[in-house]
C-alpha cells in the first residue's frame, strides 16, 4: 500500500530540482503543477516508505583489540547488529525557486540491538547490548531534468546527515570493560550509519523513484487516427507556490498529415493552492486535434436520405424538399439527395473566462443522386455558421466534451445550379440534420476523450474545472 504514494511522493518530489524554466521553448500546452499542499502529501508517504527502508539497513559486525591495563590486549567483536527503530520525527520540505526542492529530516532516532564477546588467551566473556543513536538528521537535495525522450529525471544531488549521541548499554560479565571502548565503538557505528544512510536514499531513488517517473507516458496513442505527445518542453522548475511541469501537450497525426504550425498561447497560472494539483489545459491542446481529426476527414459528413427518421416530414428526396425548393422536383423528379458537409477550415476552440466558444464555418454541397448511374449532379452551395456551446468535463483521468448547438444554423446562398431559392426556408430542416445526425457522431467521438499525463497507479478526486483565458483548468486531489 505505500510503495505507490511512497513513488507518487517522490516523483513529485523529484519532478522538483528544477533548471531554469523554460529555455526559450514555445509555450507548453500542458502544465501540471504540484502544490505545497501535493508535496506535503508526497513527503509523509515519502516518510513511512523510507522509514521501512532504513530499517532493512545492514550494519557490519565490528571487531578489533584494545590494551586494558594490567590484562594487556583483548580482543573484541560487537556481531548480529540489527536495528530495531527507526524513528524518523521532523521531516520539513523547502522549495528553493528557481533550483529545487530540499527535504530535511531532524531529531530521527535509532536503536540497535546485537552481540558483543570479549577474548583473551582461552577465556571468552560476552553478552547483549543495547544502542541508541540520538540526533540523525539528514537533508536530501534532489535534482530534476528531462531525458532526451522529454521525460522527467530524478536523481539524488546531495545527500548529507549527521549523527548525534550514541549511548550503549550492555549486559554480562565484565560489561563495565565495554565502556572503556565506548568511544571506539561510538565512532564506528557513527561512520557505518553515515554513509549507510544516504546509500539507502540514493537506492530508493535508482529503484522507485526512477523507474517510476519513467511510467510518465511521452506519447499516447488515442485511436487509429491520433496520438497525443506528452513529452516535457523543459524540465520542471520550482516557484515559492510549488513544482510546474510544462508538457509539449501536442496532438499529431498517425499516418501522414500535414497540420497547418499553431502557436501555443501563454497560460497564466493563478496563485491558487486549494488542491494537490493544478493540471492547465491549453487551447492548443483542443486545436491541434482539432486539426488532426480535420484533416483526417472525420468531420466530413454525407447525408442520405437513408440516414433520415422515416418520421421526419422533410426526407432527402425532391418529392419533399420540392415543397421549399419547387424546382427541384421539376428538374429531378421522383430523385434521391445528398449532402456533403465539411468545415472549411479545422474548427478553432477559443478559452475565454467561463466560456469555451466554436464558431465552425460548414460547407454544404447538395448533389441529386441520378437514378441506374452512380452520376450524381451538384445542385447547389451553401456556407452555414453556427455558434456551438462547449462542456468540457474530466472523468477516470481523461479529459471529455461534449458540444451542444449554441445557435441556429444561418445559411447563405453561395453558388446554385438551379436558380435562385429562398435559404431560409432551409435552415429549419438542416438545422434539424444537424442536430439529429451530426451531433451525435461528434459527442461519441468527444466522449471517448484523451487522457492526462499521469504516472502509473496515480487517481485523480474532489476534481474542479474552471475555464480561464486561453486554458482549462483542473484542480484536483490526489489518492
Ligand atoms: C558472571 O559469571 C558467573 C559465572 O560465569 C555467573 O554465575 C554470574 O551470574 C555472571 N554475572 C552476570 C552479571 O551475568
Ligand atoms: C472533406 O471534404 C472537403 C470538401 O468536400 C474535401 O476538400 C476534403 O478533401 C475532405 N477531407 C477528407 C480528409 O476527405
Ligand atoms: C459565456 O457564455 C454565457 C452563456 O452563453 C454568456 O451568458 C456569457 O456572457 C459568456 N461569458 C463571456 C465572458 O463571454
Ligand atoms: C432504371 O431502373 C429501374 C429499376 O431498377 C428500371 O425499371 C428502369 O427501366 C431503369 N431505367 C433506365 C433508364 O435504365
Ligand atoms: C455567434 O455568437 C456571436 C457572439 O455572441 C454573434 O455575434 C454571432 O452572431 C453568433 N452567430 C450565430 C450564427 O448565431
Amino acid at each position: 500500500m505505500m510503495a505507490r504514494p511512497y513513488c507518487l511522493v517522490v516523483a513529485l518530489l523529484l519532478l522538483a530540482e528544477a533548471s531554469s524554466h523554460g529555455e526559450g521553448v514555445s509555450n507548453p500546452g500542458f502544465v501540471v503543477r504540484v502544490t505545497r499542499k501535493g508535496l506535503d502529501y508526497a513527503r509523509q508517504y515519502g516518510m513511512a516508505t523510507l522509514k521501512k527502508e532504513m530499517a532493512t539497513i545492514n550494519l557490519p559486525d565490528l571487531s578489533g583489540s584494545f590494551k586494558v591495563g594490567w590484562m594487556g590486549s583483548m580482543s573484541y567483536e560487537f556481531k548480529s547488529l540489527r536495528i530495531l527503530n527507526f524513528l524518523l520525527r521532523n521531516s520539513d520540505l523547502s522549495l528553493r525557486p528557481g533550483k529545487g526542492v530540499t527535504a530535511s529530516l531532524s531529531n530521527n532516532y535509532v536503536s540497535i540491538a546485537g552481540n558483543w564477546k570479549v577474548k583473551k588467551g582461552f577465556i571468552t566473556l560476552q553478552g547483549t547490548f543495547d544502542l541508541s543513536v540520538d540526533d540523525v538528521s539528514i537533508s536530501i537535495s534532489l535534482n530534476v531534468g528531462k531525458d532526451p525522450s522529454g521525460r522527467p529525471t530524478a536523481s539524488v544531488d546531495d545527500c548529507s546527515n549527521s549523527v548525534g549521541q550514541v549511548s550503549i548499554h550492555t549486559s554480562g560479565n565484565l560489561s563495565w570493560l565495554l565502556n572503556v571502548f565506548h568511544e571506539r565503538i561510538e565512532n564506528k557505528l557513527k561512520n557505518i550509519l553515515k554513509q549507510e544512510i544516504c546509500g539507502i536514499i540514493r537506492q530508493s531513488t535508482t529503484t522507485h523513484l526512477e523507474p517510476y517517473l519513467q511510467t510518465l507516458p511521452v506519447t499516447l496513442m488515442i485511436d487509429k487516427v491520433a496520438g497525443i505527445d506528452y513529452s516535457l518542453v523543459g524540465a520542471p522548475w520550482v516557484t515559492s507556490e510549488g513544482l510546474d511541469t510544462p508538457f509539449k501537450g501536442e496532438f499529431f497525426c498517425q499516418s501522414q498529415c500535414s497540420p497547418v504550425p499553431l502557436d501555443a498561447p501563454p497560460i497564466g497560472l493563478s496563485q491558487e493552492h486549494d488542491r494537490m494539483t493544478y493540471f492547465a489545459v491549453s487551447q492548443y491542446v483542443f486545436n491541434t486535434a482539432s486539426q488532426v481529426y480535420y484533416q483526417a476527414g472525420y468531420m466530413n459528413f454525407t447525408i442520405r436520405n437513408e440516414h433520415i427518421p422515416l418520421d421526419f416530414p422533410i426526407q432527402l428526396h425532391t418529392k419533399s424538399l420540392g415543397a421549399v425548393i419547387p424546382q427541384l422536383s421539376r428538374l429531378y423528379p421522383n430523385t434521391e439527395l445528398e449532402l456533403e458537409m465539411s468545415p472549411e477550415a479545422a474548427p478553432f476552440l477559443k478559452f475565454s473566462p467561463g466560456n469555451v466558444t466554436l464558431i465552425p464555418v460548414m460547407n454544404i454541397q447538395a448533389f441529386a443522386l441520378l437514378p441506374n448511374s452512380s452520376d450524381r449532379k451538384p445542385l447547389f452551395h451553401l456556407r452555414a455558421r453556427t455558434n456551438i456551446s462547449t462542456t468540457i468535463s474530466v472523468r477516470s483521468g481523461r479529459v471529455l466534451g461534449s458540444l451542444t448547438p449554441g445557435s441556429k444554423l444561418k445559411l447563405e446562398l453561395i453558388h446554385s445550379n438551379i436558380n435562385f431559392f429562398n435559404v431560409e426556408l432551409l435552415e429549419t430542416i438542416f438545422n434539424y440534420y444537424a442536430t439529429y445526425l451530426i451531433y451525435p457522431t461528434l459527442n461519441a467521438k468527444l466522449e471517448e476523450g484523451f487522457p492526462l499525463p499521469l504516472p502509473r497507479d496515480t487517481y485523480l478526486n474532489s476534481l474542479e474545472l474552471q475555464i480561464h483565458k486561453n486554458f482549462l483548468l483542473i484542480a484536483a486531489n490526489i489518492d
